[in-house]
């Protein structure tokens, strides 16, 4: 980056409910400040992170009121704005933020109509060069990791095998549906804790993987290889999610916790454990489930209420990273600064180059246009 002092950052104070994390830190402040970018942090924008006012301050940014996001060429928040927050925003603003297009459709259009530039750190392409500025890797991590810790806690057994004088505990059986970036976190950290590990994913990469990290995939009659574009999952048809349930309904009837993460870009997450398996577990048991926002992958998941069913406990997990605001901040705030380099530079300032991969991939609204075709075709056929 670049010595650009007329470029202005502007640290939004997230307003969203549960929403703790902060899109810098005064790590991150410090670096960028050493740069020659202004940092302007909204008060009390790291509070909930553990990240004082004063702490900003010591690390060169200046504590403004939120009025001023109006002024600021660049813009970084975490939650998805609503439709009043794009309203403060100036036209011209370029805004990194996460934007879950297919679920905030009104919001896309608020910012189309105020000629924003937003690239969507959820719409990264997952490609060598961006990993540093890969926000979905970096929180799927966390939410990875407090799975199987909200798990362990939730449960009334232990995870590892005990052997003592007084007798032998055996280990807890952990189903983990989906093993990208949060599913293989969960299988580490399950594995860390001793836990008997059992993994499906529709993705033949994962396989290898999962075995890995010491858990055992689970095999599918008939199974497709259905990895997409980009790395990712492709949507499988209803016919292989029937085989899929009938093979997970065993796993799961003897499993003492079951943590979901499966998706596909753009879709709502498939239905993988349906009511009359959750029936089928044993009582005292938890579903955890990391796919909440995007409907769930579990039929009984309700966002931001704990679910008890024939005793089994039904917990959504769209909130976790946010429940580690620190570190998860941290590492947002990193991705997003590796970003602000991108963008910035010492002879033109503030710059986005629609030619490069990563910002072409990331921009989903520009000059009053949504830019990427994926999220057009969506808005098309969708009211707010
Ligand atoms: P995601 O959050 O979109 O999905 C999670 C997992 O659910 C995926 O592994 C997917 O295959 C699986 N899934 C979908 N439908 C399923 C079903 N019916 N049953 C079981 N599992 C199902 O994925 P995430 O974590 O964002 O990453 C997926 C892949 O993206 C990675 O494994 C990798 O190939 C690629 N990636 C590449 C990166 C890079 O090159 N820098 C960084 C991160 C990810």
């Amino acid at each position: 980056m670049a010595a650009s002092t007329e470029t202005a950052l502007f640290v939004v104070r997230e307003r969203a409910p549960g929403e703790r994390r902060v899109a810098a830190t005064p790590d991150s402040v410090r670096r960028q400040v050493g740069k020659g970018l202004t940092v302007l942090v909204e008060h009390g924008a790291g509070e909930a992170a553990g990240f004082p006012d004063q702490a900003y301050a010591d690390a060169g940014a200046r504590l403004v009121d939120g009025g001023a996001v109006h002024d600021a060429r660049l813009v970084a928040r975490v939650a998805p704005p609503s439709v009043e927050e794009v309203e403060g925003l100036g036209p011209d603003t370029v805004l990194l933020t996460f934007l879950a297009p297919h679920r905030n459709v009104a919001t896309v259009r608020a910012l189309t109509e105020r000629k924003v530039s937003t690239l969507a750190m959820d719409m990264v392409p997952r490609i060598t060069r961006a990993q540093s500025i890969d926000a979905l890797s970096s929180q799927a991590n966390v939410a990875g990791y407090r799975a199987v810790v909200e798990a362990a806690y939730h449960l009334d057994k232990y995870f590892p095998l005990f052997m003592t004088a007084a007798g032998t505990i055996r280990p807890a059986r952990v189903v983990i549906l989906g093993a990208g970036v949060a599913g293989l976190q969960a299988v580490a950290t399950a594995k860390r804790l001793g836990a008997i590990i059992h993994v499906s994913d529709i993705r033949e990469a994962a396989r290898e993987e999962v075995a890995s990290l010491g858990g055992t995939f689970i095999e599918v009659p008939e199974i497709e290889d259905a990895t997409g574009e980009g790395g990712y999952a492709k949507e499988v048809g209803e016919s292989f999610l029937e085989r899929q349930r009938a093979v997970l309904t065993e796993f799961l009837s003897q499993a003492h916790a079951a943590i979901t993460t499966a998706q596909i870009p753009g879709r709502p997450a498939p239905e993988l454990i349906t009511r009359e398996m959750v029936e089928a577990m044993q009582p005292g048991s938890v579903v955890i489930d990391l796919a909440a926002a995007d409907g769930g992958n579990c039929a009984l998941t309700e966002v931001g209420r704990v679910v008890e069913h024939d005793g089994v406990r039904i917990i959504p997990g769209n909130d976790f990273p946010s429940a580690m605001p620190g570190e998860a901040s941290a590492l947002y705030a990193r991705n997003i600064a590796a970003f602000v380099e991108l963008l910035v530079d010492d002879e033109r300032g503030l710059h986005l180059d629609r030619d490069d991969e990563v910002v072409a991939g990331a921009l989903v609204t520009h000059a009053g246009e949504v830019t990427a075709p994926r999220i057009a075709e969506l808005l098309g056929g969708k009211d707010d």
